[in-house]
């Protein structure tokens, strides 16, 4: 299937990151080269970093940014370990951090990856597809309770124990093997007057699952708190997200990250040696807009920016 992904906020995300053309910078989620090739566009001799966890991103982008080849360094590994490869290449301070979180179209669209609760595919919803935790290990091997809880906390369902139960009653007839047979047990779930009025019933779920196999939000505050230190006076992050979980986490980090001082205002010297490390450019997120169908991820899509100080 040919890579496909129309990025979300551009122009915003172009337009906030200040691309200096000397400049070193990190794309944290390459997916279809979008926001890179833009980024590319505007360098002389700087350079980007591109990441992926999906190898099947990277290949796609080796041959659409074929212009730009000696410019580019692309890394396959988590964002989360991005540092060492930084480190390994000898490189210090950054010019500017994006980071466009989630799934490609391309990965939801193409039914064999297992992202969608719409085309039948075997249970996998794995970004790397090396690594060895998939959907099906999840659905089949994790406990009634860490299901429920998966389905609460990632993708704050409201039915997650009904769920849980039911899931673990059919897997006792037989392992549940397909997206749609997943999809069909939720959906039982739900009242039938509820169960169409939201939208698919599996929505919640199914990000849950994508999240736990691709530990999306594990240790993502405290890794947005450190690579942003890693950017020079100046330089500025952005960070797009797609629910409430993952904004949250940007929101946090950044907030955590302007605040100077925090000590009891009663104490006459401050020992906590805390500074203000970045100012938020965006006080409200930029909200993505959807323009037709085509767009229609844009309509979750938040976007934050922050600059270095
Ligand atoms: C929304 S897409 C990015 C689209 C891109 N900005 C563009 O213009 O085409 C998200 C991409 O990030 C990748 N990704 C998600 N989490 C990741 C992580 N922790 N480390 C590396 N890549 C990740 C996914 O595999 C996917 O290709």
């Amino acid at each position: 299937m040919e890579y496909f992904h129309l990025p979300v906020l551009l122009d915003e995300t172009i337009e906030g990151l200040c691309v200096r053309p000397d400049g070193i910078y990190l794309d944290g989620t390459l997916g279809g080269g979008g926001h890179s090739e833009q980024i590319l566009k505007r360098l002389t001799t700087g350079k980007l970093i591109a990441c992926d966890l999906d190898p099947a991103a990277i290949e796609n982008a080796k041959k659409r940014l074929a212009p730009y080849l000696d410019k580019i360094i692309f890394v396959h590994d988590d964002f989360k370990n991005i540092q060492d490869h930084l480190d390994d290449m000898g490189i210090g301070e950054l010019d500017g951090i994006l980071f466009d979180l989630g799934v490609s179209s391309y990965q939801i669209d193409n039914g064999e990856r297992g992202f969608s609760y719409n085309k039948d595919a075997v249970l996998d919803m794995r970004m790397n597809t090396e690594s060895s935790l998939s959907a099906y290990d999840v659905i089949n091997g994790y406990s009634e309770k860490a299901l429920a809880d998966v389905f609460f906390e990632y993708g704050e369902e409201r039915y997650s124990r009904k769920i849980a139960a039911s899931i673990v009653k059919e897997r006792e007839k037989k392992p549940i093997e397909r997206t749609l047979e997943l999809a069909d047990i939720i959906a039982k779930c739900y009242p039938p007057k509820e169960r169409y009025s939201g939208g698919n019933p599996a929505k919640r779920v199914f990000q849950a699952v994508r999240i736990e196999v691709n530990g999306e939000l594990r240790g993502l505050y405290d890794f947005l708190t450190e690579i942003t230190l890693r950017l020079r006076k100046g330089g500025r992050i952005c960070v797009i997200t797609f629910h409430s979980l993952e904004d949250r986490a940007v929101k946090n980090a950044f907030v955590e990250l302007e605040k100077s001082c925090i000590c009891d205002k009663r104490l006459p010297v401050c020992t906590c040696n805390k500074r203000q490390e970045i100012k938020i450019i965006t006080k409200k997120p930029i909200f993505g807009k959807v323009n037709d169908e085509s767009n229609k991820r844009a309509e979750s899509a938040k976007l934050r920016i922050a600059e270095r100080i």
